[in-house]
């Protein structure tokens, strides 16, 4: 016997309420759908965040994230959002979403996770002895390096709540998976539940159990892949090709600058062949394409294989920022600017489009670079109230795009839709005088005879 949880009764705990968390807490919380097989779904949800101030936005209906809505918010009833370790000794699923940055070696930092699990393996030895009729399931859905869950999670698991990983005897074991989350921040098309979502579970009955717990809320279905090291081989691999994809077209857009030749209008030539892939070149930040591809190198180095093209590829998309500055600074020769007090104008500093996140983001390489040079900044982005990254320079930050303004160069990093709505006499206002245009994302006018990646 299994002795896993009522899959309609269960507490689901959440633990950590960013990017990924909240959205999955607030769909579970939602009962949408509430039958599993004719009968009523009856599930609480409990988020827990060590960040208080997040746990009391989220209280409040506010998600600083843009992810989840109010109204959404307001729908999911039977969730809760708390910073109260206490509250989650009811729980029977425990799902983690928490970090998994690198740290300054570009090496699997994995603090976070180990905190998360030690809390969960604590709570799990506090469960057992209030003798609960199943026994807990543990999700991770942090990004990890292939077999990470099995080496790193289980072991301190099993030590703080001296339980055993797929005992079946009620109240003696617990049971793990991984279900890697696939969402794409800022983007309105591919939401949680329209996305496939990989699952799997630590013996045959877990994965089963696992499979039907997201079954309950994902639209798009489910794949239960055979076990957890396929579901987190899969994962990685799916940001590592795309790190791959960008890194070959921003080497391409370099070598297209040297031939004189636009780098857009030869992707779109070769794009009308039916299997050439539309990559663009561009900035790889944030905390998904340009960090998860050092976890698998490390834990391949850690095997013996030292994967070249994946680290080619890393320092690739890692120099587009210098590549960027000598563009500029090669054209300020050209044309003369003195470089001391130059007016540049920053466009966009996220990591992506269409979202406030601003983690990793290789503007800011761009900004450091620049502000080395003493040049005079102007920084703009709809999403973007503060940059407690650039404190030296937060007072640059302007609230609307300074139209009124001349610059001596002009760089468009992001493609908010914000910029997309610009039109050409929009551009003339902003670029005037035979100002320097640099087009990251090539969304200024050709009109204007923007430098483009
Ligand atoms: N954001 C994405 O687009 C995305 C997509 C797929 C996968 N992922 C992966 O999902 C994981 C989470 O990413 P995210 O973007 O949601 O991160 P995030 O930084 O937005 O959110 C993480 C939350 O976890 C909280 N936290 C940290 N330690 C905690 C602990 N011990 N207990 C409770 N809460 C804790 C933080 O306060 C924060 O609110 C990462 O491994 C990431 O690589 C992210």
């Amino acid at each position: 016997m299994s002795n896993l949880p009522n899959l309609r009764e269960c507490t689901i705990c959440i633990i950590g309420l960013g990017y990924v968390g909240l959205p999955l807490a607030v769909e579970f919380g939602s009962n949408k759908k509430n039958s599993i097989n004719d009968k009523k779904i009856n599930r609480k949800v409990i988020g827990f965040d060590i960040n208080d101030e997040r746990v009391k936005q989220i209280n409040l209906g506010k998600d600083v994230t843009n992810e989840v809505s109010i109204e959404e918010l307001s729908k999911a009833d039977y969730f809760e959002a708390t910073s109260d370790e206490n509250m989650l000794v009811d729980a029977d699923v425990f799902i983690v979403t928490v970090p998994t940055p690198v740290d300054i070696y570009k090496k699997p930092d994995l603090h976070f996770l180990k905190e998360a699990t030690y809390l969960v393996g604590k709570t799990l030895k506090k469960r057992k002895k209030n003798l609960k009729n199943c026994n807990p399931v543990v999700i991770y859905e942090s990004t990890v390096y292939p077999g990470a869950t099995t080496e790193i999670c289980v072991p301190i698991l099993e030590k703080e709540s001296g339980l055993k990983l797929n005992n079946s005897f009620r109240n003696l074991g617990f049971y793990v998976g991984y279900s890697p989350e696939r969402i794409n921040p800022g983007d309105k098309d591919h939401r949680l539940t329209q996305i496939t979502k990989i699952t799997s579970g630590s013996n045959d009955d877990s994965a089963d159990w696992i499979n039907q717990l997201y079954g309950s809320i994902i639209d798009a279905g489910t794949f239960k892949a055979s076990s957890i090291k396929v579901a987190e081989s899969a994962k990685i691999i799916e940001n590592t090709q795309r790190d791959i994809n960008i890194a070959l077209i921003n080497e391409l857009a370099m070598i297209f600058h040297k031939l004189e030749v636009d780098s857009l209008e030869v992707l779109e030539a070769a794009g009308t062949k039916w299997n050439f892939l539309p990559f663009r070149p561009g900035l790889v930040g944030g905390h998904c394409i340009g960090v998860d591809p050092y976890y698998l190198t490390f834990k391949s180095e850690q095997l013996g294989y030292t994967p070249e093209l994946l680290i080619a590829g890393r320092k690739i998309n890692n120099k587009m920022p210098e590549w960027i500055v000598k563009l500029l600074l090669t054209e300020m020769n050209n044309k003369k600017v003195p470089k001391k007090g130059a007016k540049i104008l920053i466009l966009g500093l996220t990591f992506k489009e269409n979202c406030p996140d601003t983690r990793n983001s290789k503007v800011f390489d761009i900004i450091n670079f620049l502000a080395d040079l003493d040049m005079n900044i102007f920084l703009h982005d709809p999403y973007v109230s503060s940059l407690k990254e650039l404190p030296y320079i937060e007072h640059k930050l302007c609230n609307e795009i300074p139209f009124e303004e001349d610059f001596d160069a002009v760089i468009a990093c992001v493609k908010h839709n914000e910029y997309l709505e610009l039109d050409l006499h929009d551009w003339k206002l902003l670029i005037s005088n035979g100002g320097i245009v640099i087009d990251i994302k090539s969304i200024i006018p050709k009109e204007l005879d923007p430098i483009r990646m």
